[in-house]
């Protein structure tokens, strides 16, 4: 059956409907497919890239061409979701003009659908400008991964009324920079609600609680994929690295008894030919 491409706009409408956001990541044609073919509204092409894929050490690494290279290869197969390219660190935080060219770059090279970035009310004027570009674009408050380093490390945001206060208003910021929805990670529950009832775009929470409008998680990390660790707000619903070890060891084996291939896997010519070949014809 023809699927039809969701569009931002399919997103924003869903604010406050029964019908919560469903978001994931995919980097690759098979788990694009896979991920598209489960009708998930949104896939992220995040710069997590850099860790649950290329295995880099943080997401701070990663450049414009590695998420470049990643988002075609999602944006090939993808026939229903909408599809965020999330723009790295050093793509958008050097000047507003270097982030609207990179941005653009997304759009064009990689044919995203949007792009992501992170950061509060400081990244608003790029914000505005990349909006302002035609270039529909998500937000992420709370903890940013990118500058997890000036944040004191991997830690829950918004955890004193002043702090909560201060993402409120940039969830606004952000808002009336024209985005068209927000990530939320890590952020106190009551928190989140109340970010969520402050704004009319969409909240999509990653270890945010329940009250966002729809929830996002690291496809590695929810299939058991990604063994370095497992933050607290990931829900693992398979452990799917025991059965690709398992299939791996399978195979050794039977590579090293001889009991593959077998002829099913094999191929055959013509009798004739191979009796020319053993001299007896
Ligand atoms: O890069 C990523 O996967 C993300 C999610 C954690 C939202 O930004």
């Amino acid at each position: 059956m023809e699927q039809k491409k969701l569009t931002v706009l399919d997103i924003k409408t869903r604010k406050g409907s029964d019908k919560k956001i469903s978001m994931l990541t995919a980097y690759d044609y098979p788990w694009a497919l896979l991920v598209d073919q489960a009708g998930i509204d949104i896939i992220l092409v995040g710069d997590s890239l850099g860790m649950v894929v290329l295995g880099y050490k943080d997401t701070v690494s990663v450049t414009m061409n590695e998420m470049i290279h990643h988002v075609k290869a999602v944006t090939g197969v993808v026939k229903r979701s909408v599809v965020v390219g999330d723009m790295p660190f050093g793509s958008y935080n050097v000047s507003t003009e270097k982030a609207v060219e990179n941005a653009n770059r997304f759009m064009k090279e990689g044919k995203a659908d949007c792009v992501k970035l992170e950061g509060g009310k400081s990244m608003v004027p790029v914000a505005a400008a990349i909006v302002k570009a035609g270039i529909p674009l998500q937000g992420h408050i709370g903890l940013t991964p990118q500058t997890a380093s000036a944040l004191g490390g991997f830690k829950v945001q918004g955890k004193s009324a002043d702090a909560a206060r201060t993402l409120i208003e940039d969830a606004r910021a952000l808002e009336d920079a024209g985005c068209f929805s927000l990530v939320l990670e890590a952020i106190p529950a009551p928190i989140a609600k109340m970010v969520t009832e402050a704004i009319s775009i969409p909240t999509i929470g990653i270890g945010a609680g329940a009250d966002c409008d729809g929830q996002v998680l690291v496809t590695h990390d929810m299939v058991g994929l990604f063994d370095r660790f497992t933050p607290k707000f990931v829900k693992q619903y398979v452990k799917i690295s025991d059965t690709i070890s398992s299939a791996i060891a399978e195979f050794k084996a039977d590579v090293e008894s001889g009991s593959f291939p077998e002829d099913q896997h094999s191929f055959t010519m013509k009798p004739e030919e191979l009796r020319k070949m053993n001299g007896e014809l």
